[in-house]
């Protein structure tokens, strides 16, 4: 594949439409994301149960996955070898996974354990009746996993420099603050729109209200982008420890997105994940789930009515998405001011292609 993005931000034209709206071109985007690591979960959702199906997996890599905790953690495929029954379909706590088409059980290590009426079945069972183990990798609570994850891993140098401060192990998931939309639009509009404040005073105005527009800052790293939005002066913001690189500034939110699509949105109260699913080429699910650090912070700041700014950007990414279907409209261009974290993205897409 030609590089489409030209590297020098000021001569370079955006992502072309058919991305957005074609098929081929869209699964051709789709097709590399079996090597980056993606969001399985955080350990908290884990506590007091000893499995979970990881559902958002299936629309961003194709696979049916589900994490175990034996003691140890495990990404398994949630795919029953017997004839492709999904196994785990909600959180258990049992200590090991039965099927429920045909009663074949499987240890939380994904080892075949038994199976009903398979006397007299010829070299059975093999290691073809265990399941499946996909690579896993966890950082401060957040596990991530993949089917072939080989790119951005200094992604967690990234963040362990930032960040690592924070004692994101001890965020507690807040089911209260689930959500799940199905919104009409390209999964990559719904990025594109996340990697600029420039839309900010023209489309989330109490945010504006909340945010230094000016102070706004954008900085990128290999696999990803770091949005730091610094509080207008009345506004809650983290108490910063000398070791952070920001410390002395009034950061309100830190906004990392990390390719494709997971953004992990950090707030003084705690953070909130947004995983981004393409279901087709102009249908995505976004999920949002919460982790609390200090609730006596929830509904501050710039983190404080998300619901009302996700909406506000929903809006505005499903009209894109019926404007970038025009036969009058393929591409545009960048603000070299604004837009840095755009075209980034746009240029990682087709990087190693
Ligand atoms: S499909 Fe699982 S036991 Fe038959
Ligand atoms: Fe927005």
């Amino acid at each position: 594949m030609s590089h489409p993005i030209d590297p020098d931000i000021s001569r370079s034209m955006t992502l072309p439409s058919r991305y957005y709206t074609q098929e081929e071109s869209h699964q051709s985007i789709l097709s590399g994301f079996g090597e980056c690591w993606h969001f399985a979960a955080h350990r908290s959702q884990l506590k007091g149960v000893k499995s979970i199906p990881l559902d958002h997996m299936e629309g961003i890599v194709g696979e049916a996955m589900a994490l175990t905790d034996s003691g140890k953690l495990r990404c398994l495929s949630n795919v029953c070898t017997h004839r492709g029954m999904i196994l785990i379909t909600e959180p258990s706590n049992s200590s090991s996974i039965r099927c429920g088409y045909h009663g074949r059980t499987f240890g939380l290590d994904g080892r075949f354990r038994n199976m009903p009426e398979f006397e007299g079945v010829e070299g059975f069972p093999s290691d073809k009746d265990d399941l499946v183990e996909f690579p896993i990798k966890e950082w401060k609570g957040l596990v991530f996993s993949g089917t072939s994850p080989s790119r951005f891993d200094s992604v967690f140098d990234h963040l362990e420099e930032r960040i690592g401060w924070m004692p994101i192990e001890d965020f507690q998931h807040d089911e209260s603050r689930h959500r799940s939309y199905e919104i009409d639009a390209n999964w990559a509009l719904y990025v594109d729109n996340y990697l600029e404040g420039f839309h900010i005073p023209f489309v989330h105005g109490d945010l504006h209200e909340s945010l230094d527009y000016d102070s706004y800052s954008t900085e990128l790293f290999d696999g990803g982008v770091l949005q730091i939005g610094i509080a207008n002066d009345s506004e809650d913001i983290f108490e910063l420890p000398e070791s952070s690189p920001d410390f002395g500034e009034r950061v309100a939110a830190y906004y990392y997105w990390i390719y494709p699509g997971l953004m992990l949105n950090f707030y003084p109260w705690g953070l909130s994940v947004n995983l981004v699913i393409p279901i087709s080429v102009s249908k995505t699910r976004i999920v949002y789930h919460g982790f609390v650090w200090d609730e006596s912070k929830l509904g501050k700041g710039a983190g404080g009515d998300l619901d009302k700014v996700e909406g506000e950007d929903q809006e505005i990414v499903e009209a894109t998405q019926r404007g970038v279907s025009s036969g009058s409209y393929d591409r545009g261009r960048y603000s070299t001011t604004k837009e840095k974290g755009v075209h980034h993205f746009h240029r990682m897409i087709f990087d190693g292609k």
